[in-house]
């Protein structure tokens, strides 16, 4: 026994080596382990240097560091060597996921995803999309321990209130630098207790209460826009990142940013979209994701950021804003202390209600100049809307039926986070409404942008057609449920009233004062290819031109 455990015998006792990379399989397999992944790198790390330094010292037959190497070298080949065969075998060929269909190489590694999903465009949804097509069926094997699915009848047992899904590793893949934000706690109780707070930032009273911001926000931006006006081309999509960020700058912290009326992007707009970026890739592999934010490269911009976003809620909380904002709700005015968990709520709000709303705005823009017949159409429809006003207020387009009708085709045909939120099964599995067993601690995508586009679920899926969501054409609506741009259950986008009101007294009061068409030299083309998906999405540009409908 003695004789076995001695490290020196260790290390040249091959079958033993062998069945330590078999236990380690057996420890990853039945753990989550893709955020303590550096746990195991420093486990090896020091198991081989003690190796080689037992060797060195102990062994009698090892004369020169030369043979160390090769002694620890032969260890180190012999145990990855098994336990990457290991892995490889069983998620090959033995694994519960054995029977759904998907592409070869996705079952060993979510690395294949990246290759064949993300590099190609870092559009991932378009890959699902492709897969979709290629299979023709609704579950299909996207990784190891992943499967993507596309029928919207289990939407309900995935994402529904009563769900026993919990959120996947991806939420926690960089909490241990910024805690855990009300979006990325997994932990449900948790998740309920915080968002009760955001509930009452986003009740019908609250909401009511930002109206006034808003309005202003919306006017200061037409002002811009007609002089803007005077060029032949406008990047439109960097003003609705303008907009959107100084709403959510003084809805969320009574602060003002400025954008609009500075007119370009600022470092912090760049900085957002910098520290999503990683999400591109590494929102595929969680263990890398959490590793990269642990080196100081990986985590440059994600730390800047939440450095930011951290200081901007330090200074929303030394002032008492005359009106209240989203944060009056998410603070607690008699405690002075600003917890990591405040400051990760602080970055949610910038990313989830700025770029979203931004891009949906980019979105709308692009099928607009796409379809002026629907354009010349919402202009007749918003023209009828008190026509004596100068600028049309939140309250006045809260009702127009063909406006909402644009904003919910751009949402259905271009979701600001097309490749769905990532869900885990419980422990027992779930067994989805047609029949297919998922078993437990899996991972579920359901991809809104190939749901939003199924053919089953909405007649022309690929038509910008408005007059389905009107009384015109509600039979172009063949199952509402598959629709869900803001997710759908408890865990659903909070702020998805503010956004809808951000979005329509902008498209309106756009739509009211100009024509809109593509800039010369513009087709749309950069939008719908150079859009990267970071979870949400950072989208290409587009240049639009103009045309006032005032007297000049
Ligand atoms: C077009 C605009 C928007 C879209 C498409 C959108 C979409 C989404 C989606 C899909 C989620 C679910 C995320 C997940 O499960 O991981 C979400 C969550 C969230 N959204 Fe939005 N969002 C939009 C605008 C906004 C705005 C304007 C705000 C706030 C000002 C906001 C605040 C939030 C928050 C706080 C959450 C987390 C809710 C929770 O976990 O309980 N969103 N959003």
């Amino acid at each position: 026994m003695t004789k076995l455990i001695r490290p020196v015998e260790l290390a040249h006792n091959k079958p033993i080596i062998a069945l330590l990379a078999l236990v380690t399989h057996w420890v990853l397999h039945n753990g989550e382990w893709d955020n303590a992944f550096h746990v195991f790198l420093g486990i090896w790390t020091l198991a081989f240097n003690g190796i080689a330094a037992g060797e060195y010292m102990y062994d009698a037959q090892v004369k020169t560091v030369g043979d160390v190497v090769q002694i620890a070298a032969t260890a180190a080949f012999i145990y990855f060597g098994t336990l990457t065969t290991s892995i490889l075998l069983h998620r090959g060929f033995f694994h519960r996921l054995r029977k759904i269909p998907g592409p070869f190489f996705a079952r060993f590694s979510k690395f294949y995803g990246v290759y064949a999903g993300v590099l190609p465009g870092f559009q991932y949804f378009k890959w699902s999309e492709k897969l979709q097509q290629e299979y023709e069926t609704d579950v299909i094997r996207t990784g190891p321990r992943e499967v993507t699915i596309y029928c919207a009848d289990a939407i309900p047992l995935i994402h529904g209130p009563m769900s026993r899904c919990r959120k996947g590793p991806w939420y926690s893949g960089s909490s241990h630098i910024g805690g855990s934000s009300t979006q990325t706690t997994r932990d449900k109780e948790e998740h309920k207790r915080r968002r009760k707070a955001w509930d009452h930032a986003f009740n019908a009273k609250a909401l009511r209460e930002y109206e006034p911001r808003l309005n202003r926000h919306a006017l200061a931006l037409m002002e811009r826009l007609k002089d803007q006006a005077k060029q032949p081309s406008v990047r439109i999509t960097n003003w609705a990142n303008f907009y959107s960020f100084d709403v959510m700058g003084d809805v969320g912290f009574s602060r003002s940013f400025g954008m609009v009326e500075k007119g370009e992007e600022a470092d912090v707009i760049k900085l957002l979209h910098e520290s999503m970026s990683p999400l591109s890739i590494f929102g595929h592999i969680t263990w890398g994701l959490n590793l990269a934010t642990r080196t100081e490269a990986g985590a440059k911009a994600l730390i800047e950021h939440i450095d930011w976003t951290s200081n901007v809620l330090k200074e929303r909380k030394k002032v008492t804003p005359k009106e209240n904002d989203i944060f009056s709700w998410l603070l607690d005015p008699n405690d002075d202390k600003i917890t990591p968990e405040m400051n990760a709520d602080s970055r949610l709000l910038v990313v989830a209600g700025s770029d979203t709303t931004a891009a949906t705005l980019g979105w709308i823009s692009y099928e607009l100049c796409k379809n002026p017949d629907i354009q010349a159409k919402l202009r007749r429809a918003i023209d009828a809307i008190e026509p004596k006003k100068a600028h049309l207020d939140v309250d006045d387009v809260a009702k127009c039926a063909f406006l909402d009708g644009v904003i919910n085709e751009a949402l259905r045909l271009h979701p600001a986070v097309p490749s769905g939120v990532q869900r885990e099964t419980p422990p027992e599995g779930i067994t989805l409404p047609n029949g297919t067993y998922i078993p437990g601690h899996i991972i579920i995508w359901m991809p809104i942008h190939c749901i939003q586009r199924d053919p089953r679920y909405f007649q022309q899926p690929l038509k910008f057609l408005p007059e389905r969501w009107t009384n015109e054409r509600p039979d172009a609506i063949i199952d509402k449920l598959a629709f869900m741009p803001f997710s759908t259950g408890v865990y659903n986008c909070v702020g998805q009233k503010l956004a809808m009101m951000e979005l329509r007294s902008v498209t309106a009061n756009m739509i009211r004062l100009f024509e809109m068409s593509f800039a010369e030299g513009e087709d749309g083309s950069t939008i719908e290819h150079k859009t990267r998906d970071c979870f949400t999405t950072n989208v290409g540009k587009l240049d639009v031109r103009l045309t006032p409908r005032y007297k000049t």
